[in-house]
């Protein structure tokens, strides 16, 4: 092409590039590493989910393999409301309330395109998963961050802030929240439990969010695909749409990918009002119109969250908690300070103080990128660099994230190496 044109990308996607998560994969793979950085488990998941799907397709006879409905194959939509009953006590109708859409990414962005006009803040919390950013930005939207600080910052909280959160956990001041609130505000975006930090909202502080919202007249979008996947007993999984007055103003997003290990699939979902639903809908039919119609039915027998599919998100959280244990021991052997995750399948970690040819990275890297990078080439460990999930990076620049959503083995390897360097 010629012409004036200095690079043949729309502008919108300028500031975001190519994700980390793919630069950090690259580099694992250049450099044999083990990879602790994507965030998806090497393992598979549930037979029956999967033997679900395989009769779907029908192989050897007519199968369902046309276009699916635009808001979902009934059998999913029905799967769904039941599932979310079960859990939230709230009656959802499965056709006008219940939109299935290709993951979890996929709701995110036709949640946005359908509720953010050009010029419309949106609220979110660094860090943040990083699709947030792009969807606000291809709505035209404009970001507005709430720091969620590390544990070890408790001692900076402001006297005004009361602390809400769960205890050692990642958290905001409400002050600095309340202010981010104003007649620009159009939606506040809260992903529970929380990559990357692993925290999971309180009722307390999700009842300020709520308050805020009905204060301001702001709708919520929750980010909920780790929902399934909590340590802590005293830090349960609460759903914001179950909160007084937020059912009306709630979209509650999750998808089959982390509960089942099945993130291949692209199988999400948004619940909400037939009025917030049809705001979704408009986006999604002009986006992908529908999702993988086998796949769908597969997903209708675990997401009615019947025996089986208990049974198996409960060996999943069994699994990983054993993996976050086993992980956050040899960090911190290795020296890290460890930052222990109450949900979701991630730890974050201060490398700072680690030594290595007895000097310490802190004095020998200036940044997470830098360490992460050193991690992956010389050590042979991928992480993830979280400053690029922060609007105000040097919130995230003394951290790295590993996930511990992999087999046993996996993390054996990545240990032995850790130690090797480290110990
Ligand atoms: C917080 C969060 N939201 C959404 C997604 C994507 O979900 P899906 O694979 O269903 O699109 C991820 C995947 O890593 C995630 O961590």
């Amino acid at each position: 092409m010629s012409g004036s044109r200095t690079s043949l990308l729309a502008d919108r996607f300028s500031p975001f590039g190519t994700t980390i998560f793919t630069e950090m994969t690259q580099l694992a793979m250049a450099h044999g590493a083990v990879n602790l950085a994507q965030g998806f488990p090497d393992f598979d998941g549930p037979e029956f989910i999967k033997h679900a799907a395989a009769r779907a397709i029908g192989v050897g006879s007519h199968g369902q393999n046309q276009y699916a409905r635009m808001f979902g194959v009934p059998a999913l939509n029905a799967a769904i409301a039941q599932g979310f009953a079960s859990r939230t006590g709230l009656n959802v109708h499965p056709d006008s309330e219940v939109t299935v859409t290709s993951g979890c990414t996929e709701a995110i962005c036709a949640a946005i395109m359908g509720i953010v006009n050009p010029g419309d803040e949106v609220i979110l919390f660094e860090p943040y998963y990083d699709s947030y950013r792009a969807s606000i930005a291809m709505a035209g939207g404009v970001a507005r961050c709430v720091t969620l600080h590390a544990p070890s910052c408790a001692d900076q909280v402001p006297p005004r802030c009361t602390p809400l959160g769960g205890e050692g956990q990642f958290w905001f001041d409400p002050h600095e929240l309340a202010q981010a609130f104003s007649e620009r505000t159009r939606a506040i975006l809260v992903n529970t439990p929380h990559n990357p930090t692993g925290k999971v909202f309180t009722r307390e502080e999700l009842k300020l969010i709520g308050e805020l919202c009905i204060r301001h007249d702001v709708l919520a979008i929750t980010d909920e695909v780790y929902e399934h996947l909590t340590f802590d007993p005293d830090l349960p999984h609460v759903h914001l749409a179950t909160l007084p007055g937020m059912r009306e103003r709630t979209l509650t997003l999750s998808s089959l990918g982390k509960t089942f290990s099945l993130t291949g699939w692209k199988i999400g979902w948004a619940i909400g009002t037939p009025e917030l639903s049809r705001c979704v809908r408009a986006a999604h039919q002009f986006m992908t119109f529908a999702t993988a119609t086998p796949l769908q039915w597969g997903a209708a027998e675990a997401c009615v969250l019947g025996e089986p599919a208990r049974e198996a998100i409960a060996t999943l959280v069994a699994d990983l908690s054993r993996g976050r244990a086993f992980l956050s021991g040899v960090l911190t052997a290795c020296g890290f300070r460890v930052h222990a995750p109450a949900g979701a399948y991630f730890i974050m970690a201060d490398w700072t103080n680690v030594r290595s040819g007895g000097k310490r990275l802190g004095d020998r890297f200036s940044d997470d990128i830098a360490f992460c990078r050193w991690l992956t080439q010389e050590v042979g460990v991928a992480a993830i660099p979280p400053s690029v999930f922060y609007e105000h990076p040097h919130h995230g620049r003394s951290m790295a994230r590993f996930a511990f959503c992999k087999r046993m083995e996996t993390l054996e390897k990545a240990a032995d190496r850790l130690k090797k360097s480290f110990i």
